[in-house]
């Protein structure tokens, strides 16, 4: 039996047969097979609906220094803001009545917001939209942070592990930042209840297929009920500004075998997979992706959250993103629903 047929079989394998399966991924039989199995499996689980978060991006600030990112603290270029809790509220209300029943607040390591401002924003939030999911996406906080957002109404949390090599983790970082303790965190948010989010860049600077393999087996060990992976892009201001994006295909591949691997995990076709392809996300959710996350920031700050170079979605209002990613779904015979899809396990 050959590696996909054992993953079909199995839903997992060994780092050695992972690298020989992602060695081959430019093979069409190998991919031909493993996307129409995922598909089979989106569609057991979800059927043709695909989920909807609204991206609610608060603060470009961010205290750590990741070589890859372009909000990074030592990037002096980086236009800064951030969005009062009213703000926040303002993106929701706009949101809700766009059918969006998931939140998500996603913002850099950003100290002025300290947990008892953040879980005060997430109180308010829960209080006005008692029906929504509210998810976020801050970062490596303590336990104790954790547990204080979780009862002030938070949900799921979004916490890429960015690589599961720590030989890989140590070459995208400072050293002050520890793939141990990040993976602590997204421990602690299991413990803690959370619906949690793991994932990874595709083509990161001196990533290679063992690497990969690395990030596949701590996923099916973390059992994470979403998984975040796209594309890793250049952004100018970092020392990666001349090093190659990641390739859209190997994300599609990796799209499919995450599928398998995790059958019903919610899977977003992310916003880098469209800015590497104008028709990237709807490759994603052909190839097993379940969810997308259009911007609901306001569109005066939506270029200073500038992560990558060419980030699409950056001057559209919340509405005319939501519609055009609409057309894009039903393009590929799927449908957007305006429901909190959460995770089915
Ligand atoms: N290219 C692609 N993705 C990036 N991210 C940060 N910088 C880049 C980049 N240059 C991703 C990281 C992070 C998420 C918010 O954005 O994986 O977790
Ligand atoms: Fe945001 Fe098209 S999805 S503008």
């Amino acid at each position: 039996m050959d590696a996909a047929e054992k993953l079909i079989q199995n839903h997992e394998l060994s780092k050695k047969e992972y690298i020989e399966l992602l060695k081959g991924w430019e093979k069409p039989k190998v991919s031909r097979k493993l996307t129409e199995e995922a598909v089979r499996l989106r569609k057991q689980y979800y059927g043709d609906k695909v989920y909807t978060r609204g991206l609610i991006e608060f603060t470009n600030y961010c205290k750590n220094d990741c070589y890859y990112c372009g909000i990074r603290r030592g990037n002096r270029h980086a236009q800064r803001y951030r969005l009062s809790g009213e703000e926040i509220l303002d993106c929701c209300e706009n949101g809700y009545a766009l059918g969006f029943r998931t939140f998500v607040l996603q913002g850099g390591e950003d100290p002025y917001y300290t947990d008892e401002r953040m879980a005060d924003i997430v109180r308010s939030i829960r209080r006005d939209y008692p029906d929504c999911a509210i998810t976020l996406s801050i970062g490596e906080k303590s336990y104790e942070s954790y547990k204080l957002f979780k009862e002030a109404g938070a949900d799921r949390y979004l916490l890429r592990h960015e690589t599961a090599s720590e030989e890989l983790y140590r070459r995208l970082h400072p050293e002050e930042m520890l793939l141990s303790h990040r993976k602590q965190c997204l421990y602690d948010l299991k413990a803690l209840g959370y619906q949690v989010g793991a994932g990874f860049m595709v083509g990161s600077p001196g990533q290679k297929m063992e690497h990969l393999a690395e990030d596949l087996i701590f996923l099916k060990e973390l059992q994470p009920q979403m998984v975040g992976i796209g594309p890793f892009i250049p952004h100018h201001e970092t020392r990666f500004a001349n090093e190659a994006a990641g390739s859209v295909g190997l994300t599609l591949f990796l799209l499919s075998v995450i599928r398998i691997l995790l059958p019903k995990v919610l899977l977003p076709a992310t916003t880098a997979l469209g800015t590497m392809d104008p028709l990237g996300r709807e490759k994603g959710l052909a190839a097993g992706a379940n969810v997308v996350m259009p911007n609901l920031s306001p569109v005066k700050n939506r270029k200073q959250y500038d992560l990558y170079d060419n980030k699409i979605c950056t001057g559209e209002e919340a509405a005319e993103c939501r519609d055009c990613l609409e057309q894009r779904v039903l393009s590929t015979g799927y449908r957007l629903v305006a429901e909190r899809g959460d995770a089915l396990l």
